[in-house]
């Protein structure tokens, strides 16, 4: 389910509160609803998820320099849609209007992009986040 799995992959770094550690770990707490905001958001949250993110990032007045893992192949496209609304749901965050619930069909188009650590870090800088 989203929450195990999210308890599984997730909340050693972003904990399980959401929050994060501040400077080392970017909350999700109310951040993951930013992101959703952006147009491109959605599948942006898809490839830091699959693909991993390095790069230097601000996220509420706190810098991160750190190097998420990319979990493409550990990670299946129904979990990865669980371990989203999870987290699209959670922690203070809610989906946009008009937006539904991940699936896997999105999560599987996203994987066949095979994208980089820097490859979804030049994506993110594109979203204006
Ligand atoms: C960044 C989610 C697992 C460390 C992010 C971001 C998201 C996210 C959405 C991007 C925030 C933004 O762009 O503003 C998740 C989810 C996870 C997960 C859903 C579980 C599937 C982990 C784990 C670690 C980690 C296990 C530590 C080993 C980081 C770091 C960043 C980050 C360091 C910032 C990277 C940078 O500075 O470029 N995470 N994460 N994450 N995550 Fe995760």
């Amino acid at each position: 389910s989203g929450p195990a799995l999210y308890n599984q992959y997730c909340a050693s770094c972003h904990q399980a509160s959401g929050q994060g550690l501040p400077g080392a770990f970017p909350p999700l707490a109310g951040h993951v609803q930013e992101i959703l905001a952006k147009k491109e958001g959605r599948a942006y949250l898809i490839q830091v998820v699959l693909f991993g993110l390095q790069g230097q990032i601000r996220v509420r007045g706190q810098t991160y320099s750190g190097v998420m893992p990319g979990w493409a192949a550990q990670l299946k496209d129904d979990q990865v849609a669980a371990i989203l609304n999870h987290v699209a749901t959670s922690f203070g965050n809610r989906l946009p209007p008009g937006q539904g619930p991940f699936t896997p069909q999105e999560v599987a188009q996203e994987r066949a992009k095979r994208l980089t650590p820097d490859r979804v870090y030049a994506l993110r800088r594109a979203l204006g986040l």
